[in-house]
């Protein structure tokens, strides 16, 4: 999704701005530009295509020591160099770089275009330029300008503006899209992500929704949309750059994958009690007796996070025997939900800042819900708008498919599951067994790691096929969704993913020697269930690929992963898939990393 960085202070900003854009091209962007502020001239540069072709694009002496970045990804009108950020007012004074969708854009033009401005791009963004150009001039400072232009805004944003008239100065206003400052020695910065500062400075500053900043080298001031000064509490961002290099690895994907031992140790690290054998879980700001009062448990996310949520709820109702369920946010937040008092809401995200994700915590909020947060990025939106929660530790995810944030949500709700369960029934010796088996996740997860070279000959012997089922029942059907949706977003080969009792209720009509299977299949009470599955498909040619704790006859290959603890099995059946897809999408030459069509953090609706 689009990207934005700013700086001002004593340096050049392009190379900062191009080395920050750089950092967030992980995002997903299909062209980029910079605009910097020298002497009261600007000179801009944007180009359709990546960061290192803007990089060429820029000549050596393109001087200015204040300057915005963007990298677009294109929603009103296609890639193109015209409609790449910055936009310019035709004085070229004014430059803007946006993130988020104006939903009134249409009708701001009209209006626009009916007293006489032209337009140059498609896009919503040039309309705001346009509104920003006019203000500037009826009043004498840029925050001002913003604010007013703001006004006639209708939808999301997270912006960053220069004016030639005002070297030294940038404002940045958030609605929405996400925008934090970063504080540097004589200098500032600002960008949509960490990702693009934490290599200038790791004292960080989010902005609320509705807040707009003034930036100078000296400092920053932050305001509300009315112009009352807030005051802010600047924090360190524990993630260095180290974490966004890819370590040595073909892509971020794989690294991600094999960090998992380490990153859902770091899930666990301090949260497991050996005394009482339950889970130390202090950010969830809620005595023994409010935790005992909760009779549901709803769990909202988007895509792999609502998958992870649906692990979670299996594990609550299974440990804490409280009733849970798991729903897209994205559906949730637009069906006008009933919030109950005594019913727990947990977010899910990695990001933090996923749109749908954020709205549906807005709504519950606003019906007086008491919503946790299950979130990797610390200081996030989604984490500053629940009531409490707990961080994964996952470190940054690179990748756009979601992998060690995956594991890392499941390892958290098994911690959150034993919290609930130990204050009601679950008892001493259940507990220490969860316990106990959460500890043997990182040395399992190392022992799947090395089952790669199998995965990777399955992974060649199944892409070329034009479709592929996922099966699993009850535990293994999150794990099969998650399985297909890996599958189908990094290596574009269709998959479904189906509980395995369902497939005798339609689905079971696909199956043909073409359309291979990968069902899941753990070692517990529906194993045999599992296994009349597999005859099934069998009978009508299907081939099939098992992922479970022994090897079956009824499969045609097999790949067998440690057992755990039952109702911790799913986590540990989710990494062979997640080898499975890499490798797929690796033979069938695709952009691991940077799948079609696809951004790592979907901040509009
Ligand atoms: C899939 C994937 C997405 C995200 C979803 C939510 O690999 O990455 O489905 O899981 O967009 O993102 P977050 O967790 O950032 O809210």
């Amino acid at each position: 999704m689009c990207g934005i960085v700013a700086y001002v202070g004593p340096k050049d900003a392009a190379p900062i701005l191009l080395e920050g854009l750089q950092r967030l091209e992980y995002r997903g962007y299909d062209s980029a530009g910079l605009a910097v502020v020298n002497g009261k001239s600007l000179k801009m540069r944007k180009v359709k295509g990546r960061v290192s072709d803007l990089a060429e694009a820029v000549p050596a002496r393109f001087k200015g020591t204040c300057g915005i970045g963007h990298t677009r990804w294109a929603t009103h009108g296609v890639p193109s160099d015209v409609n790449a950020h910055p936009h310019l007012d035709p004085e070229h004074r004014v430059a803007v770089v946006h993130n988020g969708i104006i939903e009134n854009a249409d009708a701001l033009r009209q209006r626009l275009e009916a007293e006489g401005v032209t337009f140059e791009s498609e896009t919503d963004t040039e309309v705001l330029c346009h509104l920003i150009a006019r203000a500037v001039k009826e009043t004498d400072s840029l925050d001002d300008a913003v604010r007013r232009a703001l006004k006639s805004i209708v939808g999301t944003y997270g912006i960053a503006v220069v004016d030639a008239q005002r070297p030294g100065e940038i404002v940045v206003a958030r609605n929405g899209s996400p925008i934090v400052l970063g504080i540097g020695e004589k200098e500032m910065f600002a960008a949509s992500d960490v990702a693009a500062l934490v290599r200038y400075t790791r004292q960080v500053v989010h902005l609320e929704d509705g807040e707009l900043a003034v930036l100078r080298a000296d400092g920053f001031h932050t305001f509300t949309s009315d112009a009352r000064e807030t005051a802010k509490e600047p924090f360190t961002v524990d993630w260095d750059t180290g974490h966004y290099d890819n370590g040595g690895y073909e892509h971020y994907l794989l690294k991600e994958i094999s960090e998992q031992p380490d990153t859902v140790a770091r899930t666990l690290r301090g949260r497991i009690d050996d005394r009482f054998h339950i889970a130390h879980l202090g950010g969830l700001n809620m005595d023994a007796r409010e935790t005992r009062s909760f009779r549901r448990v709803k769990i909202i996310g988007c895509g792999s996070a609502y998958y992870s949520g649906q692990i979670g709820a299996q594990l609550i109702e299974e440990l804490a025997r409280i009733p849970a369920d798991a729903e897209p946010a994205s559906e949730f937040r637009y069906r006008n939900p009933v919030v109950e008092p005594d019913t727990l809401y947990v977010a899910i995200s990695q990001s933090g800042e996923t749109y749908d994700t954020l709205a549906a915590v807005q709504e519950l909020k606003r019906k007086g819900g008491r919503v946790l947060g299950i979130v990797n990025t610390v200081g996030s939106a989604i984490a500053r708008e629940c009531d409490g929660g707990l961080y994964l530790h996952a470190g940054p995810e690179v990748s756009v498919a979601s992998t060690k944030a995956f594991t890392s949500t499941a390892v958290s709700f098994a911690l959150l599951a034993l919290h609930l369960a130990r204050v009601r029934d679950l008892s001493p010796a259940d507990g220490r067994r969860i316990c106990e088996g959460l500890r043997r996740l990182p040395e399992q997860i190392e022992q799947i790691l090395k089952l790669d070279e199998q995965i990777k000959t399955l992974a060649e012997k199944y892409a070329h096929s034009p479709s592929m089922m996922f099966v699993g029942r009850v535990r293994g059907y999150p794990v099969a969704r998650e399985g297909a949706q890996k599958l189908k977003e990094i290596s574009y080969v269709h998959a479904e993913a189906y509980p395995a009792s369902e497939l005798k209720h339609g689905p079971l009509a696909l199956i043909n020697p073409d359309m291979p299977t990968v069902a899941i299949v753990p070692d517990d009470e529906l194993l045999d269930k599992n296994l009349t599955t597999l005859g099934e498909i069998r009978a009508r040619s299907g081939r099939i690929l098992m992922i479970g704790h022994r090897a079956a006859d009824a499969a045609d290959d097999c790949v067998v992963v440690p057992k755990n603890e039952t109702e911790l099995d799913p986590i540990l059946l989710t990494i062979p898939l997640q080898l499975f897809a890499y490798h797929a999408a690796v033979a069938l030459g695709r952009d691991v990393d940077r799948p079609r069509n696809l951004a790592k953090s979907v901040t509009v609706e």
